[in-house]
């Protein structure tokens, strides 16, 4: 939801706020900005559209001699994606200007009082207000103006604000949306929505918290706090990530790449986790004691689109072996639903960003009514990581393209370690069950990397047929209904084809009426404890006429009295089936929407990082 760029220093400020915007494209990209200062006059572009279109239009000032600026990408909330809406916004006399992730709740009644006392208004945004707050407030003390501003504001920010009366000066103010410092060794500050966009520059990196403020010049930083003023002490922490990680290497997208490092998405998360001779399982991040755990009797698991799909994946292993009651919530719903929740309760979030707002919301919540909270995540020093009592990285490395792959993947590996973690504080399950499962899960990955070449080149020959359909289902059973659910995103936000995933058992109560030439159906039908039934689903479909395709273990010969397409997946342990079977249906939807010509990793009216409600 928007990417925010600053840079004080002594570089030239355009390539570098351009190759800051370019990591945090994913963030939005409706609409882009820049602006930097010029012999003592501010100097802004802003172009509707993707990054590009601003790239090109700026191309004549890229070496110019100023080293001091701001930039934004747009994921638009108040007012079209235009360039009159377009970050930076600046104050009546143009000599201030603001950038702005998070939404003014507040806008509205701040506008009108405003133009009351004479402030003309050039855009519909929410975020213009700020820029005409702070130029009220002004007199010698930039940083000064912002905190009495920001005093005013009701809803979430993360903000930078910079003025042609202050020069080489930034001002930053987070509340509610991430925002993150980059220092280096040559004397320059950086600012940014996320850290990819600090990797070619440095990996020292200050996570700014809510309500605190920090000023920015060339070569100096503080922070302090937007309530008192008071100056903060702030830890400087060293990311493991670097820049090589957040580019394409080869792959035409980001989408393919990040499913090609799925083997090594899965081996970084479980390395080092599992102890194959004593089938320990040793995860001390999650920070909870056995005493912690003994007073725990049901768990909730939080958390939104594609990681929702993980947690439903969980359940069905948690209460196998952990054998414990699972709750699974969309995020969205569990925030404003009557919780029944106390000490008793362990709620995990699962979130790649650990930023999306409303998982932030309902682990707050979950938190203020006793409960002990996890957050499965992949960002490292993510809001969700600081605020939970517990963390359990993913190590996926940093994921670009818009539609989650790898993160999924190392979700699921997370959470499947993590029942067996609880199995083992529960004593649930015996160690040699326990360190059966763990090797189980380890060698998902050398299956993965063994299949994926093959599995792509049958799906490149398969979308033939498929890849111009309007709708499509996916069904599965038990612990593949998520993945069911999971192929249909995937294949309607990158390839915009209408997909809808269902329980297979339950097709029979509706759905089916919709099985027709028209409607292809994508069935997971693994040998698994419930292979003859997931048959039989598969049967009633063909004997309407239905054109099915098949993902099934290896040596069914039965399947192909069914369908001619069939993709044949390795034969594994039925819990680890999720990890394996998900792989053709990402593949399935990127190739489909790369066949229709779709922007994989881009797709429309979409961004990474939900930061708003
Ligand atoms: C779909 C997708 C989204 C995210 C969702 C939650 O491909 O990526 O559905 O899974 O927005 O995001 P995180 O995991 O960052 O909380």
């Amino acid at each position: 939801m928007c990417g925010i760029v600053g840079y004080a220093g002594k570089r030239r400020v355009v390539p570098v706020l351009l190759e800051g915007l370019k990591k945090l494209e994913y963030r939005g990209y409706d609409s882009a900005g820049i602006v930097y200062l010029k012999d003592d006059e501010l100097v802004t572009h802003r172009c509707e559209g993707k990054l590009s279109r601003l790239e090109a239009s700026v191309e004549e000032v890229f070496g110019v001699q100023a080293h001091c600026g701001l930039g934004h990408t747009r994921w638009a909330t108040h007012g079209a994606p235009t360039e009159q809406n377009a970050h930076p916004h600046t104050d009546c006399s143009g000599r201030l200007v603001v950038v702005h992730n998070g939404i003014i709740e507040n806008y509205h009644s701040l506008r009108e009082e405003l133009k009351e006392l004479g402030h003309t208004f050039t855009s519909e945004t929410d975020t213009e207000v700020l820029a005409h707050l702070i130029e009220e407030n002004l007199d010698t003390d930039l940083a000064q103006a912002v905190r009495r501003s920001l005093q005013r504001v009701e809803g979430s920010y993360a903000l930078g604000v910079m003025s042609a009366d202050f020069p080489g000066t930034l001002i930053a103010a987070r509340s509610h949306s991430p925002l993150v410092m980059g220092i280096d060794d040559q004397g320059s500050s950086y600012l940014a929505s996320d850290i990819p966009a600090l990797l070619p520059y440095t990996n020292k990196v200050v996570f700014l918290e809510d309500e605190e403020m920090a000023i920015l010049s060339d070569g100096a930083w503080q922070v302090c706090s937007l309530t008192t003023g008071d100056s903060l002490e702030k830890e400087i922490s060293i990311i493991d990530w670097n820049a090589a990680m957040a580019e394409k290497a080869g792959y035409k997208h980001f989408m393919l790449k990040e499913i090609f490092e799925q083997p090594q998405a899965i081996t970084n998360t479980v390395s080092g986790r599992i102890n194959l001779e004593t089938g320990e399982i040793v995860l001390p991040e999650i920070n909870l004691t056995i005493k912690d755990f003994a007073a725990i009797d049901r768990i909730f698991l939080v958390a939104c689109g594609t990681s929702w799909h993980a947690a439903l994946v969980a359940k069905y292993w948690l209460e196998k072996y952990a054998k414990i009651p699972v709750e699974v919530d969309i995020a969205s719903e569990f925030r404003y639903r009557n919780l029944l929740i106390d000490e008793k309760v362990l709620t995990i979030s699962i979130s790649q960003s650990g930023e999306t707002a409303d998982t932030l919301a309902g682990i707050r919540r979950a938190a203020q009514l006793g409960s002990k909270v996890i957050t499965i995540c992949n960002v490292v020093g993510s809001t969700m990581t600081r605020e939970a009592d517990g963390t359990l990285y993913t190590h996926a490395g940093p994921e670009i393209g818009v539609a989650s792959t790898k993160a999924f993947i190392s979700q699921l590996a997370a959470l499947f370690l993590f029942t067996l973690y609880l199995s083992q504080v529960r004593k649930s399950i015996d160690a040699e069950q326990r360190r059966e499962l763990g090797q189980h899960l380890i060698e998902s990955a050398q299956t993965i990397e063994q299949i994926l070449p093959r599995i792509q080149a049958e799906i490149r020959v398969l979308i033939d047929s498929f890849y111009d359909c309007r709708d499509f289902l996916f069904i599965g059973r038990g612990v593949n209904f998520p993945i069911a659910l999971e192929g249909a995103l995937k294949l309607k936000e990158i390839s915009y084809i209408h997909a809808e995933g269902y329980a297979a058992g339950e097709l029979k109560h509706g759905p089916i009426a919709l099985i027709d030439k028209d409607m292809p159906v994508l069935a997971i039908t693994p040998q698994d404890s419930v292979y003859q039934k997931s048959i039989s689903n598969v049967e009633e479909i063909k004997a309407r006429q239905g054109r099915i395709i098949l993902l099934g273990s290896e040596g069914d010969e039965h399947l192909k009295s069914i369908t001619d397409h069939i993709i044949y997946l390795p034969l594994v342990h039925e819990d680890i089936n999720p990890i394996i079977y998900t792989i053709p249906a990402q593949l399935l939807s990127y190739e489909i929407a790369a066949r229709r010509g779709c922007d994989v990793d881009q797709p429309r009216n979409l961004a990474k990082s939900v930061t708003v409600e």
